[in-house]
């Protein structure tokens, strides 16, 4: 085991805060990841699970073990139309989408680009464009980090929801996810219900889309988007789309006109874009020395180079503050502070 002290982990969080962490150790197989829990070392200490530090926003030092998992691989298996994927929790997400592509494993196009890892991805049910990761997983293999033991998780003991799951809640900080199955197949069904992949593939004149196409659509609406973070630090979106009740959004449609809204499963209820309140609430663009709004998505909080978390996380509650007054609806938040 190769534990690293004082370690600087700007280059392990994409809002590239500059803190560090007290102990750093990265494994990349899971039989590591078992002798580092069985052993007495993280005993007595917090300790800190990173994929690629995609959804974090650090506000100080990290007092105790940050465990960077670095286990990869990609495996097929096909059986008729069926391809089960099977990927190590540290294998770049994008990557997986591409290598799928490339074998002929369809199901993943409109998850093309998010960033982050495979073991990061059922964490927060990661979607987009119409498609969540629950749509497409079939189980996943994790190590309790008390233990050192593996344990499987069906979809069902997954507790699946809008960017959460059991491993943000009950479960949030017991278990490192080491491999996830996803089950793709090899017909050319696409999702294109989501309205601006439809006009993308339109405009290019698209009529029946593979794969593919819906990949490139979603990659060319993400560039022009969402700031790419290895050059404006960002973690997506900051904060998660509210869900109100249907009847207070007919009073707020009356009150602000042109406030869109998406309908849901629960027909009592509608999301509303947080980008469309902040944009509205005049934040959009706005910068604060070095940090600020993004000026191409209002969801996504930008750090211009030498921004802290401090400065991030007390603009975020400005935002939610002022959304607050405007609109009376409560942001909440999607990325992890620590
Ligand atoms: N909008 C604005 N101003 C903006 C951006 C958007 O008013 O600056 C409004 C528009 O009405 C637009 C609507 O918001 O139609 C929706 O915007 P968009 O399609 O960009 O999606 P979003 O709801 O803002 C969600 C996810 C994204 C995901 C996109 C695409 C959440 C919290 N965010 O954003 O996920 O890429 O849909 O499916 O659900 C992430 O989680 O990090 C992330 C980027």
């Amino acid at each position: 085991m190769n534990i690293q002290e004082d370690v600087s982990l700007k280059p392990f969080n994409t809002f590239g805060i500059e803190v560090s962490a007290k102990f750093f150790i990265e494994v990349k197989t899971e039989n590591e990841l078992i002798e580092l829990c069985k052993s007495n070392f993280l005993s007595g200490k917090q300790h800190l699970v990173l994929g690629s530090g995609s959804n974090i926003l650090f506000t100080k030092n990290f007092d105790g073990v940050v465990i960077k998992n670095s286990i990869e691989g990609i495996q097929f298996k096909k059986s008729g139309k069926l391809i089960r994927v099977i990927a190590g929790g540290g294998t770049n997400w994008h990557n997986l989408v591409i290598k799928s592509l490339e074998n002929g494993a369809n199901g993943l196009e409109n998850l093309s680009l998010i960033p982050g890892t495979v073991g990061a991805a059922p964490v927060q049910n990661i979607g987009a464009y119409g498609l969540e990761l629950k749509n497409v997983f079939e189980q996943l293999r994790a190590v309790d980090i008390a233990t050192g033991k593996v344990k499987q998780f069906t979809k069902a003991q997954c507790s699946f929801k809008y960017r959460s799951s059991v491993f943000k809640e009950e479960l949030k900080g017991k278990y490192v996810i080491t491999e996830v199955t996803l089950d793709l197949h090899n017909t050319a069904e696409v999702n294109t219900n989501y309205a601006p992949i439809r006009i993308a593939l339109e405009k290019k004149g698209i009529e029946k889309p593979t794969s593919k196409d819906v990949a490139d659509v979603v990659m060319e609406i993400r560039n022009s988007k969402l700031p790419d973070p290895t050059k404006i630090g960002n973690a997506g979106s900051f904060f998660k789309n509210p869900l109100i009740p249907k009847v207070d959004y007919k009073e707020l449609q009356f009150k602000f006109n042109g406030m869109p809204a998406f309908p849901q499963a629960a027909h009592n209820k509608v999301k509303i874009p947080a980008a469309w309140l902040i944009e509205h609430a005049g934040w959009k663009g706005k910068r604060i020395e070095n940090i600020g709004v993004s000026e191409t998505q209002a969801l996504v909080l930008v750090n211009y180079g030498k921004g802290t978390g401090r400065d991030l996380k007390d603009l975020s509650k400005e935002i939610q503050a002022s959304v607050f007054k405007k609109y009376k609806i409560k942001l909440e938040v999607e990325v992890n502070i620590l």
